[in-house]
């Protein structure tokens, strides 16, 4: 399996200077930058809508997730699609017609992919795995950012793994260089952290390298 990838979520950046923020975890080595979508209603807080996406689109080239931690995602797809998002996550808790919506963020020529709270199933992606990109088990209840990682979560992902054993799995909720060499060995390939990396004190590229060096 090719190297871990690390994702930071702007969710913990600093927005008076966001620029800033994504350009140095760009070259400190990001993959990708994640967008944290909250409606107020999937999750009690409120975050950022396409225009965050757009304005992260213009900050770089990396590739951009936006995680819908919406009601009706369907009604938002497209226009995150149309911001510049790469990658769509939607919630499995937050669709009824699953298979529609990933081919929805597929038909906008968008990766998709479907996460899963702490508390639902793995057997819940059996059906749709095959259609996704990558599968996104969150280790913390959505919502906030600087949570405490659920300890049964390197478990689950490995019943992920087992699942799906091509399939990119991203673990996003309270990963720092403690709790990455956990979900790593059980088959987390992408490793979304927002605290760790924004809110890192040394800073934005000494958090991505202690979370790099931390999974070798
Ligand atoms: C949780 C969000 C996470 C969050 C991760 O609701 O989905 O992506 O930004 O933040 P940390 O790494 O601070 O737990």
């Amino acid at each position: 399996m090719s190297k871990v990838q690390i994702v930071p979520s702007i969710l913990s950046a600093d927005l008076t200077r966001l620029g800033e923020q994504v350009r140095e975890a760009e070259a400190a080595g990001a993959d990708r930058i994640q967008v944290d979508v909250m409606d107020g209603h999937f999750v009690p807080n409120l975050t950022f809508g396409p225009g965050m996406v757009a304005a992260v689109r213009s900050l770089t080239d990396l590739p951009i997730e936006a995680h819908l931690m919406v009601e009706h995602p369907d009604l938002f797809i497209q226009m995150f699609a149309r911001a510049g998002a790469t990658l769509i996550i939607v919630q499995v808790e937050a669709t009824t017609s699953l298979y529609r919506t990933v081919q929805r963020i597929k038909d906008l020529n968008v990766k998709a992919a479907v996460a899963i709270n702490p508390a639902t199933p793995v057997e819940s992606l059996r059906e749709i795995a095959r259609y996704l990109d990558m599968v996104n088990v969150m280790t913390v209840e959505p919502g906030f950012g600087g949570q405490a990682f659920i300890p049964h979560s390197p478990d689950k992902v490995r019943r992920v793994r087992d699942l799906a054993p091509d399939l990119e799995i991203e673990v996003d909720g309270g990963i720092d260089a403690e709790t990455a060499p956990l979900v790593v060995p059980a088959g987390a390939t992408v490793l979304v952290a927002g605290n760790a990396v924004f809110g890192f004190k040394p800073g934005v590229a000494a958090g991505i390298r202690a979370i790099r060096d931390a999974v070798g």
